[in-house]
């Protein structure tokens, strides 16, 4: 758990996740934000993306350390393969819940619902 940083951007509330060199396009970025929130956040085409790190098929929170590849993070569990900026999963079944953030001044920030 971390600091609860929030602040005002375009009318909206977000929350300060991490800093924006955290997250690579090689590797998942883990941050657990509280007991509802624990996240997975990539790095696709540049672009800063965010999933639930809970994986749907036996609720394991490893999303994060998995394989990326096209756009999609495969499990490290038992292989389900899902879509980063939409959560879908690629071979049917449950997705991954996604969440809007964005980078402003070197740090991620999540919005809040
Ligand atoms: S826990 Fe993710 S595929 Fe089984």
């Amino acid at each position: 758990m971390q600091d609860r940083v929030t602040k005002e951007l375009d009318g909206k509330q977000w929350l300060r996740l991490c800093r924006s060199v955290s997250v690579s396009e090689r590797q998942g970025f883990r941050v657990e934000v509280d007991i509802e929130h624990d996240l997975a956040l990539f790095r696709i085409d540049g672009v800063v993306r965010c999933v639930t790190n809970v994986c749907p098929h036996k609720r394991i929170a490893l999303i994060y350390d998995g394989y990326i590849s096209d756009g999609t993070v495969t499990c490290p569990m038992h292989g389900w393969r899902f879509d980063i900026c939409t959560g879908a999963n690629t071979v049917g079944g449950g997705g991954l819940r996604t969440y809007e953030v964005k980078e402003e001044s070197g740090w991620v920030w999540l919005l809040e619902s």
